[in-house]
């Protein structure tokens, strides 16, 4: 099993209709086919236009940023994994940070996202990742270990090929100041390590494993030719379509 390298945008909420459809275009007109795969993670909103937008370019999916844990049914303003693979979407960012933070999202839940994420085909992009207090209190591999165990090693092997991993520690996110490729060097192989433990060899070595924190054109290549980091999940330079190029051309 090969791992891929993989270039990943998250939008967060950001974009309105013409704005991504014009991003999604540029994203498109500018992309070359030796780039690494490139996933674009939308709001729901541009999902099905970009989806039409991307369809006859093969480096570039879709992906939505969350995901409602049942399959349908009476839970207002909520999106089904079935809703999405109705779109074309191929994968689901899930674990945000932010959907922890914000929306109470504990490694449960996740876990509960992920199966009915991959009952339907689609592939979960599993963000894992401390705050700064865990990390000065050197306790970032334990709490990292506890949320991919948790989300994770209840699934089967055949089920975590399809599974995706990104190493986030939220001290870097929208700050400026990314992890150094040491420290994400380090994570990863510790991520990678605990998935070998757990899954075999076949499988760890196969699992894309991303890293976000304030990726940028001039830091990318350095973080992602560290043996262990396959890509980068990118927020505020991935709504730049000459910025996110450039991530998606730095391997
Ligand atoms: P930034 O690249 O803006 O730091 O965001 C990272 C992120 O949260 C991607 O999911």
């Amino acid at each position: 099993m090969e791992r891929k390298l993989i270039a990943a945008g998250n939008w967060k909420m950001n974009m309105d209709y013409d704005q991504g459809r014009d991003l999604a275009k540029a994203i498109v007109s500018g992309l070359q086919p030796s780039d690494a795969l490139v996933i674009l993670g939308t709001p729901y909103i541009h999902l099905k236009n970009i989806s039409g937008i991307i369809k006859d370019i093969s480096n570039i999916k879709l992906a939505a940023q969350n995901c409602h844990q049942e399959e349908s049914g009476a839970y207002t303003g909520e999106i089904s994994a079935a809703m999405l693979k109705s779109c074309g979407v191929e994968y689901v960012i899930l674990g945000h940070s932010e959907r922890r933070e914000y929306f109470g999202e504990s490694d449960e839940l996740i876990a509960q996202k992920i199966d009915i994420v991959l009952k339907h085909g689609l592939q979960p992009i599993y963000c894992c990742g401390e705050k700064l207090e865990v990390r000065e209190a050197g306790k970032h591999e334990e709490l990292v270990g506890e949320q991919v165990k948790t989300a994770l090693f209840h699934l089967t092997r055949e089920q975590m090929k399809q599974v995706v991993v990104a190493y986030e520690p939220v001290w870097a996110i929208g700050t400026g100041k990314t992890a150094t490729p040491q420290q994400a060097q380090e994570m990863h192989r510790f991520i990678r390590g605990l998935l070998r433990k757990k899954f075999g060899q076949e499988v760890a070595g196969g699992t894309s494993i991303l890293y976000g924190g304030s990726v940028k054109p001039d830091n990318a290549k350095e973080l992602f030719s560290q043996p262990d980091v396959d890509g980068g999940l990118v927020g505020g330079a991935s709504l730049k379509a000459g910025d996110f190029l450039a991530i998606a051309s730095s391997f």
